[in-house]
């Protein structure tokens, strides 16, 4: 007879991952305190009923609610991963080099706008806009200047590139190679999310079928090389920039994670092969609850679709991973310090919905990029939450609150609504395609801007609060001059490197592009070794896949 004694309780269990985890990763204190010398438990949970280990479940246990760790922030706080980058590569590499000097622990690499859309700094399409909104990056020269003195084995780096990111990976892989650091050693994220930028972002070149081609072979490339690289950074992020509600940011973004999970799957691909390196990208709005359900309610829902829907056997199959960036589009022109306030409780958002990762944005980003000393304020804004707060100091703090909870599966509800419009529709790529997922943001866009207008929506300093005059900081300016030098760059290059190869493995792309499934990273890889540039290798796959036009 089953004597249920003899069945350990979830909360034995969830006790023993606790030992199992301290082994890695011990807690950062041997106790913790409040202020009072009261000790701060790891966890607070109800005596154990059903509900509590069913729908919310213990933290690094199915389904996650909670966090996807045993002790979370108790052993290490989240990557505190600042996204930048402007001009040049040197420039950029001196900026990495300060926010690692102030104690950053991520990299995160913007790239400018021609680099995003695969197109060289001499090319016609990039005038004007190299080295603008990131680093102008055209050959694996460029990328070896960007990466000097960081240590590859060492820092993880995220690079925010999409249409063209197989051409980033393999230049990354190269300069890892470069500094002696073998394959399976590099850390870091490739964003590599095609949908989002059909839906709200815009930096694709390719049509859908070609595009998740590309995906996919990064998928098998990475698992067949046993690389830690997180190989697609499924983005909510500017789905809630470009006006969405957060049921809809979670919603399109889950539906986009399961058509890239079927496009893996239809290539061949194991789902507990590739899925443990599956990782999200979430926006940290205002509203604070709102925030930390949506982030609670993503780990319930994402794990169910893989363990329950997918099946994945493997626990790392069903974590939902993500880093979050807060909201850019929140911040205003109007008094930039007020910036300040936002991002903190944005960011603490974030950290009570259990980020892994997070980028907090500047003052004064609403007018420019980030002066060094607004990145280093939006750095340390992470810190002192990290360090002083005490809100690092238990897991999931906020469970159990009424309105928490009852929130949180509020959010599930809803987005299971949409999933479920999504799948009778056909899927993410067919919403896509159909233009669904755009009209319902547009759409609440629009009423968000009249609510503002009418001021039923405050925004301090904007529609109330404001200033009869605006003291304009100062801003960081990118050096006009630097369009012409990064070209007299790219012409060095191409002047010093070995033509005849760049050609031949060129047409060696274009060849295996014209074979339905065969990867084509490998000689992705071999042209950036030989110097090939982002322009020349796209412009061969623009040549083989055409062109997205949009609806
Ligand atoms: N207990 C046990 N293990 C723990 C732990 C704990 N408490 N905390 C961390 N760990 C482990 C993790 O499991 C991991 O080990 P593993 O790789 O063996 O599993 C290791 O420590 C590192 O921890 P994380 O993986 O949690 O943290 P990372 O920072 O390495 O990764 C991520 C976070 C979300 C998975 C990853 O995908 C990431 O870094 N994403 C960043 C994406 C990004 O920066 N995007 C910027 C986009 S900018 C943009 O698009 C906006 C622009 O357009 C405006």
């Amino acid at each position: 007879m089953n004597n249920n004694d003899s069945i350990p309780s979830k909360e034995a269990n969830w006790k023993k991952s606790v030992d199992k985890t301290l082994k890695r990763f011990p807690e950062r204190k041997s106790t913790f305190h409040t202020t009072s010398e009261i000790e701060v438990d790891g966890l607070y949970y109800p005596d154990t009923n059903d509900k509590y280990e069913n729908d919310l479940g213990y933290p690094g246990e199915f389904p996650y609610t909670r966090g996807i760790q045993p002790t979370m922030y108790r052993s290490r706080f989240w990557t505190m991963r600042q996204y930048a980058g402007f001009g040049s590569a040197v420039e950029t590499n001196k900026r990495f080099r300060y926010l690692l000097d102030q104690g950053q622990t991520g990299l995160s690499v913007a790239f400018d706008l021609p680099t995003q859309i695969g197109y060289d700094s001499d090319d016609v399409m990039s005038e004007g806009e190299v080295g603008k909104v990131g680093v102008a990056i055209d050959s694996l020269h460029d990328m070896e200047q960007l990466l000097d003195q960081i240590p590859l084995d060492k820092v993880s780096t995220s690079m925010t590139i999409n249409a063209p990111a197989s051409v980033l990976l393999c230049m990354y892989i190269a300069v890892g190679e470069k500094q002696g650091v073998p394959i399976e050693k590099l850390t870091g994220t490739i964003q590599n999310d095609i949908l989002k930028e059909y839906i709200a972002r815009g930096t694709y070149i390719f049509p859908p079928k070609p595009s998740m081609r590309l995906i996919t072979n990064i998928f098998e490339y990475c698992q067949k090389n046993e690389m830690k690289f997180n190989t697609i950074s499924i983005s909510g992020y500017h789905i809630r920039e470009a006006g969405s509600t957060a049921v809809q940011e979670l919603a399109f973004t889950l539906a986009n994670g399961m058509a890239y999970v079927d496009a893996a799957l239809k290539s061949g691909l194991d789902i507990d092969a590739f899925a443990p390196r599956l990782a999200f990208f979430f926006n940290a709005h205002n509203n604070f609850f709102e925030e930390v359900a949506k982030f609670r309610a993503a780990r319930r829902i994402w794990a169910k679709i893989m363990k329950e829907h997918y099946q994945a056997k493997d626990p790392k199959s069903w974590k939902l991973r993500f880093h979050t960036q807060t909201g850019g589009s929140t911040l205003t022109a109007q008094q930039p310090d007020n910036n300040v306030v936002r991002v903190t409780l944005q960011a603490l958002a974030a950290v009570m919905g259990g980020t892994q990762s997070l980028h907090t944005n500047s003052r004064d980003e609403a007018l420019s990029l980030p002066t060094e000393e607004s990145a280093r304020i939006a750095l340390r804004t992470q810190q002192i939450i990290a360090n002083e707060s005490g809100v690092a100091d238990t897991v999931d703090p906020l469970g159990g609150s009424y309105y928490v909870e009852e929130l949180t599966d509020k959010m599930e509800e809803e987005v299971n609504k949409y999933l479920e419009q999504i799948k009778e529709i056909g899927g993410a790529v067919q919403a896509v395609e159909e233009g669904f997922m755009q009209r319902e943001i547009h759409h609440k866009a629009y009423e968000t801007q009249k609510q503002i207008e009418k001021e039923e929506e405050i925004i301090v300093g904007l529609n109330k609060y404001k200033l009869d005059e605006e003291v304009n900081p100062d801003l960081l300016k990118v050096d006009e001059a630097l369009e012409q030098a990064q070209i007299n760059s790219l012409e060095k290059i191409r002047a010093e490197r070995d033509q005849e190869k760049v050609d031949e493995l060129l047409t060696i792309l274009r060849t295996q592009a014209r074979v339905q499934n065969a990867n084509l990273i490998p000689h992705i890889l071999d042209a950036v070794k030989a110097y090939a540039t982002v322009g020349e290798i796209c412009n061969v796959m623009r040549d083989e896949f055409g062109l997205y036009t949009g609806m």
